[in-house]
């Protein structure tokens, strides 16, 4: 007899079966294979990144009774994938519960996986605790392969560069990584060595603000209230036919406050100030707290306060491996024309 846990992974996996087939046909084999907070077990998730098989929990850990019914379901329905699982249930998130020698060094091994004809790396465990391709943001970009080429490329807190890859790929003349985390940008660099790019992105490790007041031509001072700055690289002034700005939720700097529910707007601002007039600028939020209402609002007033026209706003949403019953998806994507 089936279990509940069981039966949903079931419902989930039947829900995606077009979905799946959809996105086999397009040479992506990464895809959120069950996704807890919509699909009846919130905080548990579980990921296909091509042959690992990554299962998160967020609340509170599984046990062992709970794993073998995962396993066991995928090794059924999917065969040949490895499992591993990481409980983040306790304080930020950390991945903290052991795993047996010879899963570990297969958590460890450095994987291939492809989405959309692009190929990246993924590592069931690594230093961070984020897996290294966020698989909600595949909507975003697939729409970057629509958008980018022939453009001028910022891709703001890249993490390990997916967005400037995809960019890259489909002819964008130039790209800009900048992330001030030096691993994650080696992982974008490693990603940029897999595929067959016609030309050399540059990353910048910066922090964001610092980069932003540069290439805006606004300036970074070296010293701020009487107190010497930590150094960052020098940015001539240049902006861009294409910026994306995917924050994380929160992160603080000496350089500022990344806060994504109480100040967009500071992002966005400096972002705007990087997008060349007739631009693009793609927004991200992934605060669930944030309704999309509430945050196109703050942007419509943030672009009118920096003298800039949103000629056109565009939802781009998660797609269907990402189920939202409320037409809330926690990551909302707004394309903005400036
Ligand atoms: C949510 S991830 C971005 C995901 C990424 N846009 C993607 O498509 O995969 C956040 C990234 O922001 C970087 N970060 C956080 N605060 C930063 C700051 N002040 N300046 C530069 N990078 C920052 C982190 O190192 C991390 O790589």
């Amino acid at each position: 007899m089936n279990n509940p846990l069981t039966d949903l992974l079931q419902a989930a996996f039947a829900a995606r079966q077009p979905l799946i087939e959809r996105l086999h046909a397009e040479d992506t084999n990464a895809y959120r294979l069950f996704n807890g907070s919509t699909e009846g077990h919130p905080g548990l998730t579980i990921d296909r990144y091509g042959d690992l098989l990554l299962t998160q929990t967020f609340h509170a850990p599984i046990d062992a009774h709970d794993r073998a019914d995962i396993e066991n379901f995928y090794a059924a329905a999917l065969p040949g994938l490895v499992a591993i699982y990481n409980d983040r249930s306790r304080a930020n998130s950390r991945i903290v519960n052991p795993l047996p020698a010879d899963i570990l060094a297969e958590a460890q091994k450095p994987r291939e996986f492809h989405e959309l004809g692009i190929r990246y790396l993924v590592q069931g465990r690594h230093a961070g605790q984020d897996p290294w391709l966020f698989l909600d943001m595949r909507a975003g970009r697939r729409r970057i392969l629509q958008e980018a080429a022939g453009k001028s490329v910022l891709n703001l807190f890249a993490y390990t560069c997916g967005v400037g890859i995809a960019a890259a790929k489909v002819g964008a003349t130039h790209v800009v990584n900048l992330d001030f985390a030096e691993t994650n940008l080696k992982v974008g660099k490693d990603n940029g060595r897999l595929n067959d790019l016609p030309i050399r992105m540059r990353f910048v490790q910066s922090d964001a603000f610092a980069a932003m007041r540069q290439l805006a031509g606004i300036g970074q001072p070296t010293m701020v209230r009487g107190k010497k700055m930590p150094a960052f690289p020098k940015l001539e002034k240049h902006s861009f036919d294409l910026v994306f700005l995917d924050p994380p939720r929160y992160a603080k700097s000496a350089f500022g406050v990344v806060d994504i529910v109480n100040d967009y707007p500071a992002l966005m601002k400096l972002a705007l100030l990087c997008t060349n007039e007739g631009g693009t600028l793609v927004c991200c939020n992934n605060a669930a707290q944030i309704s999309r209402e509430v945050w196109a609002d703050q942007l419509e007033r943030c672009a009118k306060k920096a003298g800039r026209t949103i000629r056109a706003m565009e939802w781009i949403a998660p797609e269907g491996d990402f189920p939202s019953h409320d037409g809330q998806p926690p990551l909302k994507i707004a394309l903005l024309r400036v």
